[in-house]
């Protein structure tokens, strides 16, 4: 059997809504290869995209003005002015659909701010699918994955989540088929972000070293992996080539991998851009046996089990 990767549209006769609450998973890298720095300011990526079980909720409710108000992690530090990327995903939408910019825009935020989750990402991806089933745009999921695009490289996957792969500056995503299952992972949480731009400029300064980072290679290994569907398989198949970037950035980041991998995980690495680390375990029991040995090691500020594949952002 397959996964369901693509879902269904949203039946488009029924009557607009006055509230939508949308969920979104926050997203890990199996794989993060980098590839040279574009004109344009961004690298060439070849990326395995993986959405796990951690959330945020949007809710678009009725309103005459376009506001965003927040609660949980982040509130009172994050702006939520016109630089959120909440508000520019609500404008993107309406100005492509050519409606008002009306909403009242609310979020509660579990995924951690500049963590290397996408959670900025999938705030955008929850409002263009809130505020599209609002408005009734009726858009299909491609449409609003092509204005999801306009907004960050990784919005695009958080629409559709599952596992996919991410190509050109990981906006362009495509499905990775592979027989249902079901991976455990233990994500540990540190204090304070990285911003992605800086650890992208920090991997460009060392590859002109002598020392230059070996390179992630082809995600090829990983995508057979997938279809064993057994976990000591796909754990040496895990890179990211952000991680000797993120590293160096916040060289307290080996103590946490390590952390990860005496406590018995089967692979650790950085999420992204970082500073979240990522641990596979065997089972969900696996999973709690090294989460509680991490949070003991005192190396993150929390520590959160998961699993994935889930679906993206989807109106619940
Ligand atoms: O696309 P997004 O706005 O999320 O990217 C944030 C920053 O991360 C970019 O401005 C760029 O510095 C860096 N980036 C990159 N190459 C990519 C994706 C992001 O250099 N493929």
């Amino acid at each position: 059997m397959t996964e369901a990767w693509w879902p269904e549209d949203d039946d488009k006769d029924r009557p607009l809504p006055s509230s939508v609450k949308v969920r979104v998973p926050a997203k890990i890298n199996l794989h993060l290869g980098v590839g040279p720095l574009r004109r344009d300011g961004y690298h060439e990526l070849h990326t395995v995209y993986h959405a796990i079980s951690l959330y945020d909720e949007v809710t678009a409710r009725r309103g005459d003005t376009l506001t965003l108000t927040m609660e949980g992690v982040g509130a009172g530090s994050l702006a939520l002015d016109d630089s959120n990327l909440i508000i520019k995903a609500a404008r993107a939408l309406a100005e492509s659909a050519k409606v008002p910019a009306h909403a009242r825009l609310h979020l509660r935020k579990s995924i951690p701010l500049a963590g290397g989750l996408a959670g900025g990402s999938a705030d955008a991806a929850a409002t263009l699918i809130a505020c599209d089933a609002l408005w009734g745009t009726g858009y299909s999921r491609e449409d609003l994955a092509r204005i999801a695009a306009t907004l960050g490289s990784d919005v695009p996957f958080l629409i559709h989540g599952g596992t996919a792969l991410g190509t050109g500056r990981g906006e362009a995503v495509s499905p990775v088929l592979a027989r249902a299952y079901t991976w455990h992972w233990v994500v540990a949480i540190a204090d304070g972000g990285l911003s992605t731009p800086e650890v992208y400029r920090e991997l460009d300064r060392l590859r002109l070293g002598a020392d230059a980072p070996s390179a992630a290679g082809s995600p090829d290994a990983l995508f057979t992996a997938l279809r064993q569907r057994d976990p000591a398989v796909l754990a040496p198949t895990l890179g990211n080539d952000l991680q000797p970037a993120a590293l160096s950035l916040r060289p307290a980041l080996a103590e946490t991998l390590d952390a990860g991998t005496k406590a018995g995980a089967l692979a650790a690495l950085v999420s992204g851009s970082g500073p979240t680390c990522v641990f596979l375990a065997r089972d969900p029991g696996h999973a709690a046996e090294v989460a509680a040995a991490v949070e003991a090691a005192q190396v993150c500020r929390t520590v959160q089990v998961a699993h994935g594949p889930v679906v993206g952002a989807r109106v619940i």
